[in-house]
């Protein structure tokens, strides 16, 4: 693996990151960072969707432009994700110069290949989706499934993109690439919207839409904010339609691309219409993760049950956001819905962090500090020497196969499962533990048996840590550094043996790596 290029979608601008957006950056950060334990080149781009008639409206009703709109809630956006360690590689704005430049070329160009042609049009459009919409998808009511707006009726004449020349092409790539949409069970559903599709209208009257890309030629009409947000993906590689850039030649195409289910007909046919119309390849894989909830509702302005997510962090006094991301990261099996709760996130990471695998690390240096003042010897290394210990050297093959059994998750993008694995990896340890007692092993003075538990111990733990760095790099760190253990290490090259002979830890140097987070605080920050 040379490269890894992932993106996430890019945020509506008209309010502030919520932890629905946070899920999927969290996701995302998670995969870059565990592909970064594979691969040297990782590029992960994320950012913010400016313009359209929702933002221009919402400025409208705060009486600032959109523009002054779009720089306030771009920055809260990029706050909310420094506050949560997500580590992208760019942060693109659709309203960047360099985008905006691209964005034009590419629909010149779909114009020359006359894969865009003018016709008058009358639809219903919906602002929230910011797409027009199938009469026969409407509520009884005549409302917008998503969005419970009706839509306004538009009638002008706009461009329309082919879509319908490649349906068929479409079709054919997606039963022959059965893992192009992740999870599977979602691309019947792409091939059945594929049945009916129409061209699409892909540009606005600037009598209605005025906060949107122009299309050079035609100063009466603005590019659809789609055709906009999904061409980042490519101009903030430098996607040039006349010379691409190295960058763009060196990433593209993208290894996944993750995006909520809600916008899995924009990224599974609209997007790879533009990129054949454009003679691009298309990307290797569409991830389309599940919705959160709260307490089993859906997130909404009007229930008022719409959470920030570094107001988690600040009820929780969470020092860092380890705990979150990891609650996040496996609130749901790939593809499903997951949900988030303040009890259940309290429960998950007291039992998962605190209690199984930040008290593991804890007592068993501990208890290397006790019985051998913190010195990890020679005689006590399991593969190099005789197994005193039944349990010892299965116990690592264990921890070695669970590598390949993350590796395998995350080549599925089954997040939450990695996690699974993981934990899992952590209560077979601490089941080592409790069945070789290495306390009754000392008081035995069989102290070269007691010493290969804790080192084998100890070894697994530099495993786990390298495992859990992706979801919680603080805490891995911090694991890290009290076995003395290189975290760059790529995962292929982990073995028996990470941990070195001789002074490993003092007592002062001990530190727990989690501490419990408090109900009472939540509660509190509630009232
Ligand atoms: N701007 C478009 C995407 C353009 S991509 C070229 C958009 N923006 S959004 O702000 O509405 O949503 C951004 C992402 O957040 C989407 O992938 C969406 O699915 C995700 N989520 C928004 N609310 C969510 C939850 N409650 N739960 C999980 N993800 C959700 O769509």
């Amino acid at each position: 693996m040379d490269k890894f290029y992932l993106t996430t979608a890019i945020d509506y601008v008209n309010g502030a990151p919520h932890i629905g957006h946070a899920y999927e950056k969290i996701l995302t950060d998670v995969i870059a960072r565990h592909f970064s334990q594979r691969c040297d080149d990782v590029y992960f781009l994320t950012g913010t969707d400016e313009h359209g008639i929702k933002i221009q409206k919402t400025a409208a009703s705060k009486g600032i432009t959109p523009k002054e709109l779009c720089d306030e809630n771009a920055q809260k956006f990029k706050d909310a994700w420094k506050a949560l360690d997500i580590d992208y590689t760019r942060f693109i704005r659709t309203t960047d110069e360099d985008h905006v430049k691209i964005v034009q070329k590419i629909f010149r160009k779909l114009m020359e290949n006359g894969d865009i042609y003018k016709n008058s049009y009358e639809g219903l459009y919906c602002s929230g989706c910011e797409s027009f919409l199938n009469p026969k998808d409407l509520t009884e009511d005549g409302l917008c499934p998503d969005h419970l707006k009706k839509p306004e009726v538009v009638r002008e004449e706009n461009y329309f993109f082919k879509l319908t020349k490649y349906k068929d092409a479409i079709i054919k790539h997606i039963k022959e690439n059965p893992d192009f949409i992740i999870p599977q069970f979602r691309a019947n559903e792409v091939l059945n919207q594929l049945e009916d599709i129409q061209d699409i209208s892909v540009s606005r009257s600037k009598s209605n839409v005025q906060w949107g890309i122009d299309v050079l030629d035609d100063e009466e009409q603005s590019i659809y904010v789609w055709i906009d947000a999904l061409s980042n993906y490519i101009t903030a590689l430098g996607y040039d339609v006349e010379t691409p850039s190295e960058k763009f030649k060196k990433y593209w195409p993208a290894d996944v691309q993750v995006i909520g289910k809600d916008i899995l007909k924009f990224h599974s046919i609209y997007w790879p219409a533009i990129l054949l119309a454009l003679g691009l390849p298309l990307p290797k894989h569409i991830f389309a993760h599940g919705w959160i909830t709260i307490d089993q509702a859906k997130m909404s302005k009007s229930i008022g049950n719409v959470i920030s997510p570094t107001s988690v962090l600040e009820s929780f006094e969470l020092e860092h956001p380890d705990a979150f991301r990891y609650y996040m990261a496996c609130a749901a099996p790939c593809g499903k819905d997951g949900n988030y709760s303040d009890d259940d996130f309290k429960e998950k990471v007291n039992a998962h962090l605190a209690n199984s695998m930040g008290n593991l690390l804890n007592r068993t240096l501990s208890m290397l500090v006790k019985y051998f003042d913190g010195e990890v010897k020679e005689e006590f290394f399991v593969a190099r020497n005789k197994e005193l210990v039944t349990g010892s050297l299965s116990l690592l093959k264990t921890a070695l196969n669970k590598i390949d059994l993350v590796k395998n998750n995350f080549d599925n993008f089954e997040i939450a499962e990695a996690g699974q694995e993981i934990t899992t990896l952590v209560d077979i340890t601490n089941k080592y533990v409790t069945d070789n007692a290495p306390w009754t092993l000392a008081k035995e003075e069989k102290m070269t048996e007691c010493g290969q538990v804790l080192t084998t111990v100890l070894e697994v733990m530099c495993i786990i840590s390298a495992l859990i760095y992706p979801f919680c790099p603080n805490i891995a760190k911090d694991m890290a550094r009290q076995l003395s253990f290189d975290l760059s290490t790529k995962l292929d090259d982990l073995t028996y043996e990470n941990i070195k002979t001789g002074h490993l830890i003092s007592k002062e140097e001990i530190k727990p790596v989690f501490l419990r987070v408090d109900s009472e605080l939540a509660d509190k920050s509630k009232k």
